[in-house]
C-alpha cells in the first residue's frame, strides 16, 4: 500500500483508549460523525469467522444502522458448522466455506492463495477477522497489505493467543479488555488500532469475563472498522 497511515491521536469515547506506542495508524474520526457524513462508495468488506459470529452481527447491525460505511460482500468460514454461516445466510449474504484438511492452525498455501484471488476478484478492500481461528499467512497478507483487521479479547500485547480471558484470570490481572489490530505475520502482534478496558470482577468465571469482554468488542470493533474505512477512503492507494 502506498499510503502510510499516520499516528493514532484521538480516542473516540471515554471508555476506550488507544495504545498508540506500538501503532502508526490513524483513527481520528469520532464515531458520532459517521452517521452524518456517510462515505461514498462504501468500503467492500469481507468477514472471516470460525465460530458463533457475534462480532459479525455487531458489524452487520452497525452497517444497517448507517454507522459503518461498508458493504459486506462475503462471509468466509473454515467451519461448516459455524453459526456465523447461518447468521450470514439468514441475512442473504454470500458465504464461502474454505475446505482445509491438512492443517488446523492455518490454511495450506494453495488454499489461501485461491481464497486471496477470490477476494481480489470481488474487489474486496478490507477483511475483518471475527473469530477466525487460523493464522493468516503470506498469500492473504501480500494481497491485502494493511487491510486485514482482527479483534482480540485482551489488552494486547498482554495475553496473545487462545482463550485470552482465561489467561488474564489465571494471571490474576485486575483489568483486561479487547483490542482491534492490524494483522501481520505474527500471532496477535500487528499494530494496535484501538482498545477497550474491561475490569475483572472478584467472582468472575472465564465465561462471565468473556461475555463482558464480548459486550465491549461489539462496540469497539464496528467503531474501529468505521474509522479505518474513513482512513482508507481518505488515503486511497
Ligand atoms: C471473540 O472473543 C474475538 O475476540 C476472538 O474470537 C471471538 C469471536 O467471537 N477473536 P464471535 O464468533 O464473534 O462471537
Amino acid at each position: 500500500m502506498k499510503n502510510t497511515p499516520p499516528t493514532i491521536s484521538t480516542p473516540y469515547q471515554t471508555h476506550q483508549f488507544v495504545a498508540s506506542e506500538t501503532s502508526n495508524i490513524s483513527l481520528s474520526a469520532p464515531s458520532s460523525s459517521l452517521t452524518t457524513t456517510p462515505l461514498h462508495p462504501p468500503i467492500r468488506l469481507a468477514i472471516f469467522g470460525s465460530g458463533k459470529g457475534s462480532n459479525f452481527l455487531a458489524i452487520y447491525d452497525a452497517i444497517q444502522a448507517g454507522k459503518l460505511p461498508a458493504t459486506i460482500l462475503i462471509v468466509v468460514s473454515d467451519n461448516p458448522n459455524a453459526r456465523i454461516i447461518d447468521l450470514a445466510k439468514e441475512r442473504n449474504l454470500p458465504t464461502l466455506l474454505v475446505e482445509e484438511h491438512r492443517y488446523k492452525s492455518r490454511l495450506s498455501e494453495n488454499v489461501e492463495s485461491e481464497l486471496a484471488q477470490k477476494l481480489l476478484n470481488l474487489n474486496i478492500e478490507l477483511i475483518a477477522l471475527a473469530g477466525w481461528m487460523r493464522i493468516v499467512k503470506y498469500p492473504l497478507l501480500q494481497a491485502f497489505p494493511n487491510r486485514i483487521l482482527n479483534i482480540h479479547p485482551s489488552l494486547l500485547p498482554q495475553f496473545p493467543g487462545l482463550e485470552a480471558w482465561r489467561q488474564a484470570l489465571l494471571a490474576g490481572a485486575k483489568i483486561t479488555g479487547c483490542t482491534v489490530h492490524l494483522v501481520n505475520e505474527g500471532i496477535d502482534s500487528g499494530p494496535i488500532l484501538a482498545q477497550t478496558q474491561v475490569p475483572i470482577l472478584p467472582n468472575d468465571s472465564p465465561e462471565s469475563l468473556h461475555a463482558r469482554i464480548q459486550e465491549a468488542e461489539h462496540l469497539l470493533y464496528p467503531q474501529t472498522i468505521a474509522s479505518y474505512c474513513s482512513f482508507l477512503r481518505n488515503n486511497p492507494s
